[in-house]
Parts: structure tokens; C-alpha cells; sequence
């Protein structure tokens, strides 16, 4: 090792990625975590814990495909479904960093309180161990990993504060138990809103109203020949954005014809889901417009019309981003511009190269492989062996491309995932592959762009990488046909 000692603050996945990314370039990964486990929000707890921003609810399973979805040299279990419950994606975080050794770097319920630029370069962290004890330790960098959704978005409407019933942020809703009997509104129009209202609609809530300012693009988890909808993107693939689109017609033709229309498809939120159809039709689920006020025990919807009756409403709107532990240190503009280069170096500090935020940005692809590669890139910075544009040019891209995708930080996954590869030199080269290994090169720009792909070439590769890529639609396929001769 160089010695060279990195504070990893946070060890939910992008924790765990840049500890293991740490150790691969020779430096000295020291992990802070709040809570007594990793896997960050898919540490699932009853009740939230303490500082708590994002959480799972029981039921929820991954809405991207396991191939697309897991470490470029780690992949999931065979045995395992395209699609993975809470638990599943749990216990691959531990078994990743039991193979990989990573937990005796991570010291457990150590909140990191404040970050300050040291005297003599790099930083000084401040950790509390929340029964009143302080410690401070010096670091060469810094390595932010506490999670994109770290505070809720709660909106606040007119008679919000009479409301009588249970209104609660989706963070705290764990299953339907509660909501049984009842009339309920959900409101938001993205992945929770769904599955949230599908859920209750289900389970006994006597009716379920699903409250959108602008309607939403559902896209099923598997269409046509049963293929996980992620796994038909390729590097060949020109227009990604259309993919989306015709994917969202696989189930449903028509969102108008159901009630969820958008009135701006290109601004709409997305949801995965594979039941809201049927809920709908069925008459236990309905589309409404947004919210104007809240009574008693009423909600006025801004068209007029009044719901009776409701007994509660479960607000799945989204999260904010937050660094109290970083005030004095690095200030951004509150409309919520980070000025990150590529999304992870902060320019407004005085030493960019020193600091590097993972995983701040929200994305319709599997977020994994991109916390991956940017760990990867990031370590890479602090040893020198790629080095970052000077502070002007950094602006000046941020400037130009301020947006990547339809929300500031929010990602074309595939796309930024290339340009980070690019970076550290791991994206595969077609043509040389082409030569080399016809079948590969074929597997690596027609097949699905899967995070094996950036163990192929450059610095850190996997002898394991070819054979994973050719084994993606066996493994994908295979645990869901057992029965097959
Ligand atoms: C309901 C839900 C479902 C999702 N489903 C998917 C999915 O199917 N596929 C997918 O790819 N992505 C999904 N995501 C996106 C998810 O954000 C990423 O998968 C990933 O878990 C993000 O990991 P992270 O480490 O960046 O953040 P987190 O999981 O939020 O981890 C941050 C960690 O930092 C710790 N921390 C925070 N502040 C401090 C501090 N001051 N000091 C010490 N420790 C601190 C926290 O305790 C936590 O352990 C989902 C998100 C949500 C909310
Ligand atoms: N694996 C899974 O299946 C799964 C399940 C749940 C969540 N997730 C992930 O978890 C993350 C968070 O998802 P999320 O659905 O909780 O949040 P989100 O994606 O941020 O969506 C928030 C929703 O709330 C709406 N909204 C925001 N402010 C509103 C307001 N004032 N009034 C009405 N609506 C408002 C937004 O729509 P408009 O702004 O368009 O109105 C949007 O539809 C995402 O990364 C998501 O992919 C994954």
C-alpha cells in the first residue's frame, strides 16, 4: 500500500465499491458508517433508523435485471432470478464484501459530523460515535458515499396540518398491514408511487387513489419472450431514449386509455411496474390529478373534485440531496447544481483531485455498475494515474453539459457508464476485440452492455470477465426454467 489514507464516508454500496476500489490501487480505505451494517438503504429495519433518509419497503425487488445490475467482477448467484427481492440484494452486499475482505475496514455507528480542509493538505473528519464521544482523523482524500436520497421531499399543501389520518413519507411505509380498510391517496408518479399503490390496492385498502401532476411512462420488467427489459440495450444501439419508449408499450399500448397519461411525455416521471394496469381495470386503483388541499379527513384534488373518506395519504415523493457534514467546506448552489465534474469531483474545492462524491445522481439503469466505475475513476485520480482538466475546464463542461439526462443528475446509465470507462481506460475496443475474440467482441457490442464488459482491458482486469459476458443469457434465463430437460 502507499500509505496514502482515504476516508470513506458511508458503507452502502458506493461505500463498499470505493473500499474495494481503494485496495486495488494500493491506498488505505478508513469507512465511517452511522448504522451498525452495510448496504446502506438496503439495510432494511422495521422502523427507520436515526438520520435515516432512503428506505426499502418489504416487498420491493429490483427494478433492473441481475446481470445489468451487479459488480463487474461479482456476479449474482446463478440460481438467482433475473429480478431480485430486498433480501437477495442484501445478501449479495455481504457476500461481496466478505470475498473481498472488506469489512475490517469499516467502523460501525461512527456518524461523520464535519469535514474540513486540513492545515497541511487533505482533510480533517470529525466522527461522533452518538454516545457523546468526538474523535478526529487526518486524510489524504475523501471519498463521499452517503446516498443520493438523504433527506425526504415532503410538499406541503393548504390544511396539510389538520389532515386527521396517517400521512406518512414512503421512507416509512413498510408494508400495507396499516392501510387495510381504509381509502388511501398516493401521491407521486415514479417508481414508489407505483408499486406503493399497487400494493394497497391488493391487499384489502378499500379503494386506492394514485395522485400525479403529470402523469407517468410505465415500463414492464420483462416483455417481449419474457426478456428483462434492460438486457436489449446494446453498444450498437443508437437511440436509447426510443427503446424506453417502446418498452413502455409492451403492457400498455395506451396510458391515456388508463389514466396515466403524461401531458409533457419528455418531462413525465418513469415507473417499472407490471401491475398497474390491472389494478386499474380492475377498479380498486385510480389515476387522479394532483393535489389543491387537504381536509379533515378529505382530499380536494386541483380539478375540484373532492375524495371522501380517506383515512390516509403516503406521500412517494422522492428525496433531496444533503452534506450537513461538508457546510463549511464546499458550498453549492441550493437549486440543487452540485458542480460536480462528470458528477463526482466538486470544483468548488480547493483541491478537486482530493474528493470525490459516489453515487449522486439518479438514473432509470442499474445504479451498481455506475457507483462502480465511479469509484474506480476516483482512485485513480488520487494515484495520479488519470488526472483531472484544470478548474476552469472543468466549469466550462459543466457548464456545456449541465444536464445529463432529463433532471440535473439524473443519468443515461449506459451512456455515462462508457464515458467514465473512457476515463480509466477499461471501455472495450471493438475493432482489436474483433480480431482477437470475434465471439466476444460480437457478445461485448451487440449483447447487452453488461458491467463485465469493463474488466476486459486496461488497469485492473477479471479472468472471469469473458466467461460471465457469454454466460448472460444462460444465467438469466436458466433459474426461471427448472423444469426444462
Ligand atoms: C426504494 C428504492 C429502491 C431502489 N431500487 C433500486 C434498484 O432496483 N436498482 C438499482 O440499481 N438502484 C435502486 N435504487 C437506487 C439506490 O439508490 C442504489 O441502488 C444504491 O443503493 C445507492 O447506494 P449508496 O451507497 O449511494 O447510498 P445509500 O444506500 O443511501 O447508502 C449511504 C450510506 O451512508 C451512510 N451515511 C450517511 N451519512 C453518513 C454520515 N454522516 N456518517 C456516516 N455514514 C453516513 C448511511 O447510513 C448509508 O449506509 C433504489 C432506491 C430506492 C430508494
Ligand atoms: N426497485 C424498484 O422497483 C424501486 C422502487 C421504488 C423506488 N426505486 C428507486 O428509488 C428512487 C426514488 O424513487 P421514488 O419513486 O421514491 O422517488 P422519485 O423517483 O424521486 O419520484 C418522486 C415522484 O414524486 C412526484 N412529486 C414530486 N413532488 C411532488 C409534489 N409536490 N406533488 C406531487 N408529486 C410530486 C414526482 O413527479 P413529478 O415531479 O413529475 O410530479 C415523481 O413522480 C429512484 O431511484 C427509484 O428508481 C426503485
Amino acid at each position: 500500500m502507499s500509505g496514502k489514507r482515504v476516508a470513506i464516508i458511508g458503507a452502502g454500496v458506493a461505500g463498499l465499491v470505493s473500499i474495494k476500489s481503494c485496495l486495488e490501487e494500493g491506498l488505505q480505505p478508513v469507512c465511517f458508517e452511522r448504522h451498525d451494517d452495510i448496504g446502506g438503504l438496503w439495510y432494511y429495519t422495521e422502523q427507520l433508523r436515526k438520520g435515516q433518509g432512503a428506505a426499502t419497503y418489504d416487498s420491493v425487488v429490483t427494478n433492473h435485471s441481475k446481470e445489468m445490475s451487479c459488480f463487474s467482477d461479482f456476479p449474482f448467484p446463478k440460481a438467482w432470478p433475473p429480478f431480485l427481492s430486498r433480501l437477495r440484494v442484501h445478501e449479495y452486499l455481504h457476500s461481496y464484501a466478505d470475498h473481498f475482505a472488506l469489512k475490517k475496514y469499516i467502523t460501525f455507528n461512527a456518524n461523520v459530523i464535519r469535514i474540513e480542509t486540513a492545515i497541511d493538505g487533505g482533510w480533517t473528519v470529525i466522527i461522533s460515535n452518538g454516545i457523546g464521544g468526538k474523535t478526529e482523523e487526518i486524510f489524504d482524500y475523501v471519498m463521499v458515499c452517503t446516498g443520493v436520497f438523504s433527506e425526504t421531499h415532503f410538499p406541503s399543501y393548504p390544511g396539510f396540518e389538520n389532515f386527521d389520518g396517517i400521512k406518512i413519507h414512503s421512507n416509512e411505509y413498510r408494508d400495507s398491514g396499516k392501510f387495510k380498510d381504509k381509502r388511501v391517496v398516493v401521491v407521486g408518479a415514479a417508481n414508489t408511487a407505483g408499486e406503493v399503490a399497487c400494493e394497497l390496492a391488493r391487499n384489502g385498502s378499500i379503494q386506492v387513489f394514485l395522485s400525479m401532476r403529470n402523469g407517468t411512462l410505465v415500463f414492464p420488467r420483462i416483455g417481449v419472450q419474457c426478456i428483462p427489459w434492460d438486457l436489449l440495450s446494446s453498444r450498437s444501439v443508437v437511440d436509447r431514449g426510443r427503446i424506453l419508449d417502446k418498452i413502455s408499450k409492451w403492457r400498455i399500448q395506451d396510458h391515456t386509455k388508463i389514466g396515466l397519461q403524461c401531458s409533457e411525455p419528455a418531462t413525465a416521471s418513469i415507473m417499472a411496474n407490471d401491475d398497474i394496469q390491472d389494478r386499474i381495470v380492475q377498479g380498486k386503483l385510480e389515476p387522479v390529478v394532483g393535489i389543491e388541499k387537504l381536509g379533515k379527513n378529505s382530499v380536494t384534488l386541483v380539478d375540484g373534485r373532492i375524495l371522501d373518506d380517506i383515512g390516509a395519504v403516503v406521500f412517494a415523493t422522492g428525496y433531496k440531496i444533503a452534506f450537513p457534514f461538508l457546510k463549511d467546506t464546499w458550498v453549492f448552489d441550493e437549486s440543487d447544481n452540485l458542480q460536480l465534474y462528470k458528477l463526482v469531483f466538486p470544483v468548488g474545492v480547493d483541491e478537486p483531485d482530493r474528493m470525490a462524491l459516489i453515487g449522486m445522481f439518479a438514473s432509470a439503469g442499474a445504479a451498481f455498475p455506475a457507483l462502480e466505475l465511479q469509484a474506480r475513476w476516483a482512485v485513480n485520480v488520487f494515484v495520479k494515474r488519470v488526472k483531472l482538466p484544470s478548474k476552469e475546464q472543468m466549469r466550462a463542461y459543466i457548464e456545456k453539459k449541465p444536464k445529463y439526462g432529463r433532471f440535473y443528475r439524473s443519468i443515461s446509465t449506459l451512456p455515462y457508464q462508457e464515458e467514465l470507462a473512457e476515463e480509466i481506460g477499461v471501455n472495450p475496443s471493438f475493432w482489436k476485440m474483433l480480431i482477437s475474440d470475434p465471439r466476444l467482441a460480437m457478445a461485448c457490442w451487440y449483447g447487452p452492455q453488461v458491467p463485465y464488459t469493463y474488466r476486459l482491458q486496461g488497469p485492473r482486469t477479471w479472468d472471469g470477465a469473458r466467461e460471465a459476458i457469454l454466460s448472460v443469457w444462460e444465467n438469466t434465463t436458466s433459474p426461471t426454467n427448472s423444469y426444462r430437460s
